[in-house]
């Protein structure tokens, strides 16, 4: 069952949390940067704030771009909002920002740490341009920032009020 038919049945909407390469190794992968939190916990915190916020939470995680691609791809079709930590994809994978740029529904990207703070290669990012926004820096903290911007802007689309900083 897709993510999408899966929350008709619910009623709830739909809300793909898709993480990129080596991210699957948080709770071991550079604690010091990372912290702790594992990507079950991570997976665990994602689904009960989406509840809270009436998304229904699906996360993902691959270290394979073109496995990303496709989720990104069955997002558009499926109108699915998306937050996305697309990890070192972030900074140069123009295959992932061309994906994105079909996107159809809200796209917020989401950082663990703030790439903006660290090295000099990390202070591109190949996504931002074809996002609605970006959360960095916070941790896990990021994660729960970015859904309440989807949430935010899933409302604001239904009611016709337009997108968060369209406005001047
Ligand atoms: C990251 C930051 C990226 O620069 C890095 O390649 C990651 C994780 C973050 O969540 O802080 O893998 O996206």
């Amino acid at each position: 069952m897709s993510a999408a038919e899966a929350s008709e049945r619910t009623g709830t909407r739909p809300v793909l949390v898709l993480n990129g390469p080596n991210l699957g190794r948080l709770g071991s992968r550079e604690p010091e940067v990372y912290g702790s939190t594992t990507m079950a916990d991570l997976t665990e915190q994602c689904v009960a704030t989406g509840r809270t916020l009436g998304l229904d939470v699906e996360v993902r995680q691959t270290d394979d771009e073109s496995e990303l691609v496709h989720w990104v791809h069955e997002a558009a079709d499926g109108r699915i909002p998306v937050v996305l930590n697309p990890a070192a994809f972030t900074h140069y994978s123009y295959a992932l920002r061309d994906a994105l740029a079909m996107r159809t529904a809200p796209l917020v990207e989401v950082h663990i740490s703030n790439p903006a703070a660290r090295e000099t290669f990390r202070h591109t990012s190949v996504v931002a341009g074809v996002a609605d926004g970006t959360v960095a820096g916070f941790g896990l903290t990021s994660y729960r920032l970015a859904l309440e911007a989807i949430a935010e802007l899933a409302r604001a689309g239904e009611t016709g009020a337009g997108q968060a900083g369209s406005g001047g």
